[in-house]
């Protein structure tokens, strides 16, 4: 079984990242979780919850942000891809400059720099120019970006399936076995 990083970072839509866990773990990988202080804001915010309580989902261990030695943070440690999951403008502007001042853009850099999978989730609307340069700067290193855009072609009832729309294409981009929402067949 993978053993991923999911960052949870100040954009709305902390919802995202909560699931993301919770699937991964589900699937029988194994998560380090790191939040940010505007994520611990929105999480609560958000979805009533907290980086703690996530922590107790078998599978999730919990990294201190400021902790900048932890695995999360190691090119050596054997980690198989790195989710920042919702990812917000700060965080963008940070890891395009290459800045690595927390956990989170520390393990970033580093899945840059040690050629790991890196997918971002913006959030936001509109985009300042700035974060969509920077976000073109960043695919261009090889970066994932994948909005918070869910499809509404397969015709979603609920919150939850726009939600799984979302963590489907992140499991897509990890290349994971999932059965999480639909697959488009075609128009018939
Ligand atoms: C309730 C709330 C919602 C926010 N929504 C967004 C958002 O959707 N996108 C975004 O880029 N920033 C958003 N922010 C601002 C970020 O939290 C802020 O830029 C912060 O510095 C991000 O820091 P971080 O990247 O370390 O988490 C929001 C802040 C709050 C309090």
């Amino acid at each position: 079984m993978a053993e991923f990083v999911v960052a949870i970072t100040g954009a709305s839509s902390a919802i995202h990242g909560k699931r993301l866990v919770e699937v991964l773990c589900e699937l029988g990988h194994q998560v380090l979780l790191v939040v940010s202080d505007a994520g611990r804001l929105t999480l609560a915010h958000e979805c009533d919850t907290t980086p703690e309580k996530l922590a107790e989902i078998k599978g999730v261990h919990l990294e201190d942000n400021s902790d900048i030695g932890a695995r999360s943070a190691s090119g050596s440690a054997k980690i198989d891809g790195v989710i920042i999951c919702p990812c917000s403008g700060t965080t963008i502007g940070k890891i395009a400059n290459g800045i690595s001042d927390n956990l989170v853009t520390r393990s970033a850099v580093v899945a840059m720099k040690e050629r790991r999978k890196l997918i971002i989730v913006p959030r936001e609307s509109p985009y300042a120019t700035v974060h969509l340069e920077l976000m073109a700067r960043l695919s261009g290193y090889g970066v994932v970006v994948l909005p918070a855009s869910p499809g509404y072609y397969n015709h979603p009832k609920s919150m939850d399936e726009l939600v799984d729309f979302i963590i489907a294409r992140i499991l897509d981009q990890l290349g994971l076995e999932h059965s999480i929402g639909k697959r488009w067949e075609g128009l018939n």
